[in-house]
Order: structure tokens, then sequence, then C-alpha cells
């Protein structure tokens, strides 16, 4: 039987962790994050159905039998740490690891001054970057010194002498205020200084005492700092490994790995996505109130499944941006929405070694006339055809994706079974198992918790 599962995103992040955490949590003991900081949004429906997003707090928050964790991976904003927590029916149960590192307001200046710049990247701008960047350079302020405020706010000074220099660099970045930051910062030292612990330690005991724990990941694989399409990635080690050394725990403490798949993609920010729809245009500063919606004479052209006219791929993809409500969980960004590439689902599965997939969103293709998948890529300058996800972006963008087509069917939605899905949408399924070598144990159908059609139970292992 397994006690422990790590769920890890399998695409660019948003494929709909945080809803798989939190069906499993209902029978786990504990839940962990080990990695990111409150770039992470992960949307979830309490037991009176109301919607909570977290970002920085584990799913598992919105149990009252779930003991959180939030491990030395991790970088956390103890202000956003605060709002997570402030509205939930329960207290939450959470320990913080002593080794993780905390963000301030000059790393969400930094980040943001690094966003005005050409330099851009497309982040968050939660500072999440700028406060990794701090602890590999050893000049981070640790969880730990909550515990001891004194020493606490001589470094925060000493750091914000340092931080005023390098945003001086920048245009327009401001400065930053010592005092005005200890102030602000100093009731929430005393509320959350008593929650800071070894969590490596706590975690190892935990576990050989028999309870079950979830390890949550944030982001996705295509998004890690080492595997994904650099340098448009996120600053953390979003993999299976990233979890592992972001708990202090060793490779034998998780039993089953599980990669959250969107069975379409989507991408927020800048970076390369081969399977985005031809002119697309813009769209990475839209949002729910700006972004266009579909005339009817266009979604006509997706329900026929017109795969003959020139736009399909375009209206298709945008149709799916609509029925998936895909905008950002952190920043309201519309999400850019490309077709389900088998190329890069299996880079995600070798970089963690994934055991399952819980494919989601099966619901947001439901009427789309014409399915896409891509197989392989074509390489447009040499002919040659490639299965592997080049590690190199400008490779990848050299790659035009090759697709199989799939008939589409016409609603997922409310299904409980596999066999009770349409005969096409199972098909699809199936073909993505095929291609990937790994099996569903679970669809989700929707974006409610229990919109799920469960093949195999990860926790009867
Ligand atoms: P950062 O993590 O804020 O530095 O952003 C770096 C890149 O990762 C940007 O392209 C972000 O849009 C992306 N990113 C970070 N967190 C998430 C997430 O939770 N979901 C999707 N994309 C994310």
């Amino acid at each position: 039987m397994a006690k422990t599962i790590a769920i890890v995103g399998a695409g660019w992040g948003d494929e709909g962790k945080g809803a798989v955490v939190s069906d499993l949590a209902r029978e786990a003991q504990g839940v962990g994050r080990f990695q990111g900081g409150n770039n992470a949004g992960h949307t979830l429906y309490d037991s009176q159905g109301r919607k909570v997003v977290v970002n920085i707090a584990p799913s598992g928050v919105i149990y009252p039998h779930v003991q959180n964790i939030i491990g030395n991976g991790c970088v956390i904003d103890l202000e956003v740490l605060d709002h997570n927590l402030k509205d939930l029916i329960n207290d939450p149960k959470l320990l913080i690891s002593d080794g993780a590192h905390l963000i301030f307001d000059y790393h969400k200046q930094l980040d943001q001054a690094r966003e005005n710049s050409s330099a851009k990247i497309g982040t968050t701008k939660r500072g999440t970057g700028p406060a990794y960047a701090d602890k590999i350079n050893r000049l981070g302020i640790r969880a730990s010194l909550l515990r001891r405020p004194k020493d606490l706010e001589e470094q925060i000074r000493e750091a914000a002498n340092l931080k005023n220099e390098e945003l001086e660099l920048w245009d327009s970045a401001g400065t930053i205020n010592a005092d005005i930051l200890i102030t602000k910062i100093r009731p929430l030292v005393e509320k959350y200084r008593g929650l800071v612990a070894d969590a490596s330690l706590f975690l190892d005991k935990f576990i050989k005492a028999g309870n079950r724990f979830i390890f949550e990941g944030a982001q996705g694989a295509l998004l890690d700092i080492d595997h994904g399409t650099y340098p448009h990635v996120t600053s953390s080690s979003t993999t299976v490994a990233g979890l592992l050394a972001g708990a202090g725990l060793g490779l034998k403490s998780i039993d089953v790995a599980v990669g959250v798949a969107k069975l379409y993609c989507s991408r927020v920010g800048e970076g390369s996505f081969p399977t985005e729809g031809e002119s697309y245009g813009n769209i990475k500063n839209l949002t729910r109130d700006t972004a266009p919606k579909l005339t009817l004479d266009e979604k006509i052209v997706v329900y026929g499944g017109i795969r003959a006219h020139p736009d399909y791929n375009c209206l298709a993809l945008r149709l799916i941006q609509e029925q998936g409500d895909e905008f950002g969980a952190t920043t309201g960004r519309m999400r850019r929405t490309g077709w389900l590439d088998i190329v890069a689902l299996k880079k995600a599965i070798r970089v963690n070694g994934l055991d399952w997939l819980v494919g989601t969103r099966i619901d947001t293709l439901d009427r789309i006339g014409t399915v896409k998948v891509c197989t392989h890529y074509q390489n447009k300058e040499t002919g040659e055809f490639s299965y592997d996800f080049p590690g190199e972006e400008l490779e990848l963008e050299q790659m035009v994706p090759q697709y199989f087509e799939f008939p589409g069917w016409m609603s997922t939605t409310g299904v409980r079974a596999f066999d009770r899905l349409p005969r096409n949408a199972q098909d699809y399924l199936s073909a993505i198992e095929g291609l990937t070598g790994v099996k569903f144990a679970g669809i989700r159908n929707g974006p409610r918790q229990g919109d799920y059609i469960q093949r195999t139970n990860l926790w009867r292992l």
C-alpha cells in the first residue's frame, strides 16, 4: 500500500495539481509544499463548496485533519501566507521549515524591475526568482531567523543596504526603507515564529509512523530551472527530485510519482510553446475583462471540426482557452493554449520518473470537432523528424509539431466511470497512454472537487 505520493506538474504549470492533491488529501494525514513560492496558485473548494486559492500554503490547509508542511526548498512571503490562511474555515495545522527562505519587498521590486527591462521572462513578479538568487548566492534570510527577531531585523537592515545598491542599477525600481519593512513584518514574525521547526526531521518521523503524506509540486516540468525551456523557466526544481531536496528526505521516501497532465497544453508568460495556435496573436497581456470572445461563426468552424479552414488551429485553441477559463490563478493573465504535446509530456515523464498520470480537464475539449495531439516534431531547417524534446529553447523554436487528429465528442461532464465516457474520448485517452507508455490513474472532467473519474486508487497500490 502506498504511503507517500508525489504530485507534480507534467507541463508548464496550471495542470490542476491543487484539485488532484485536495482530492487525495481527504484520505491523507499530511501535505507539503517543497519548492517554489507564491508564484503558484492552486484553486481548491472547501467542505462548504467555497472557492479557496492558495499560493504558498499547501493544498491540505482546507482540511482540519491534515498536517501541512512548507519545506526548506520553498521561498515564503509571510504576507501572502497570512492572506492564504485568513479565510479558512478551520485553523490549519502548519509547520514551516527553518531552512525555507523568506521573500521581502525588495525581492518583489527587483523582480518587477527586471520585468520592465529587455531581459523580461514574463514572471509572476512575486519576488521568487530574486529570493532564490539570494539563496544560491548565500545572501538569503531563512525562516529560522523568525525565532530570533533581533537577528532577523539586523539581517534585513544589512540586506536592505545591499539591495538598495542593486535597485539603483535598475531604472525606476525605487529603494527600500528597512524601518518600514521591519515594522510591517513584525506582527507576522510574532504570529509565525512558533511554527518554525526542522521539517526534515519532523517529516521523517511522521512518515515512518505510517502517516499518508502527499508531496505537492508547484509549476511543472517544462518550467523547471534545469529541465525547462531555459531561460523562460521558474527558479526552482519542479521535479520529484526537487521535492526530495526541498523536503530534506531521501530517494525512498516517495512510493508513487504521479504527473498531472492537462489534456491540452497551456503556458503563461514568455517562452517557446511548440503546439500553440499559429497566428494566435499576442494575448500575453490580456485578462478576463479584456479577452475577446469567439463569434458564433468562429465557434461553428470549431464545432464542425472543419480543419481544412485556414484558421481551424487558432480558433480551436482559442475556444479551448475560453471553455477552460484559462486565466492565471495568481496573476489573472490569459494563458496561451496549445494541443497536447506528447514530446514534451515524455520529457516530463523521464525527468520525474513518473509511475502514473492524472489527465485533467477533458471537459474543456468537449465539442471541439477535431482534437489534435502532437506526436513528434519536424525541424524546419533540416527536415528531420524528432521524437525528443530538445534541451535548448533555440532548437525548440526550429521544431514544427506534427499532429495526429482525433474526432471529437460532445460531453464528458458528470461522467464518473471511464467506460461511460464517449467512445472518442476513450480512444483519445488510450492513444495518449499508448504514446507515452504511462497509464492514467484517473481523469478529471471539471474544475470542482469530485469531478474525477478514478481508474486506480493511488493509496491502494
Ligand atoms: P516566476 O516563477 O514568477 O519567476 O516566473 C517564471 C516563469 O514561470 C513565468 O513564465 C511564469 O509565468 C511561470 N510560472 C511561475 N509559476 C507558475 C505557475 O504556478 N503556473 C504557471 N506558470 C508559472
